[in-house]
């Protein structure tokens, strides 16, 4: 029996299994990862001069501008067999805790739902000196967008660097990866925290920790199982081997 048929022969549908997602389960669908070159316009930009409050300060238009021309991209791209399979897996199972780093909403659109969104996302936005969460609209008129009844500039729904996290989230994620007999990292580099913790907080907790990755990350030694591949190729064949054992 090789590593993997022993975890497979371990779970069942009682099992109480978390899933972290990062940007490397939506790379498939033709969304960059944050760590690859950008490409395009934005070549001369890193996401962490763009992605910060004092960025937004500075030129809101030009902030916006980023976030719309994702906001498009996300539009035009699908959810893939690794965004399918964790559909799967929650329908199959009776503990399932999907944690996403994304911002993409493709976990939703493949049919996830409960999905705990640790740095928000593309389609919601908030006043900008305010918490509440508003919808943003499907094509934006102007940028950057203000708020129709009070006329406030709106702010993108995304934790920039520096930020804290939504509490409620980071609750969630934190019970999540306690509570898991199984924890499955997928498409991360671990390198932003408070999310490159939850494996850990798992693993110290009781867990088997499995990453699934291209290459290997800064947790790659402490994992129980490391599958190394595309999460659209893996996670099919893991979810199937589940369901069907
Ligand atoms: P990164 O770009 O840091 O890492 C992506 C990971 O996915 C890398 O380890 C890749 O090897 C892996 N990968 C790429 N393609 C893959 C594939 N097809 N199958 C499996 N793995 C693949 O993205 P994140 O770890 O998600 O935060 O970055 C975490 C956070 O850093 C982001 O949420 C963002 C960024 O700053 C905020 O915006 C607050």
């Amino acid at each position: 029996m090789t590593e993997l048929d022993n975890l497979i022969a371990s779970i069942n549908k009682d099992t109480r299994i978390t899933v972290l997602t990062g940007a490397g389960i939506s790379a498939e669908s033709g969304i960059p990862t944050f760590r690859e070159a950008q490409t395009g316009l934005w070549e001369n930009y890193s996401p962490e001069e763009l992605a910060s409050l004092s960025a937004f300060q500075r030129d809101p238009k030009l902030l916006w501008e980023w976030y719309n021309g994702r906001r498009e991209m996300v539009k035009q791209a699908l959810p893939n067999a690794g965004h399918d399979a964790l559909v799967r897996l929650q329908q199959w199972s009776n503990h399932f805790c999907l944690i996403t780093q994304n911002v993409d909403q493709l976990h939703q659109r493949a049919g996830s739902y409960d999905v705990i969104e640790l740095h928000g996302n593309l389609n919601t936005a908030r006043r900008f000196d305010e918490d509440e969460v508003l919808p943003l609209d499907d094509t934006l008129e102007s940028l950057p967008p203000y708020c129709q009844v009070t006329g406030k500039l709106l702010r993108p729904n995304i934790v920039w660097f520096g930020e804290n996290l939504p509490s409620a989230a980071v609750n969630a994620a934190e019970k999540g990866s306690i509570e898991a007999e199984v924890f499955l990292s997928i498409g991360t580099s671990g390198l932003v925290y408070p999310a490159a913790g939850l494996p850990v907080m798992a693993r110290e907790n009781g867990a088997t920790v499995v990453e699934v990755n291209l290459d290997d990350t800064t947790i790659t030694d402490m994992v129980s199982l490391k599958l190394s591949g595309c999460a659209s190729e893996i996670l099919p064949d893991l979810v199937d081997r589940l369901i069907y054992a």
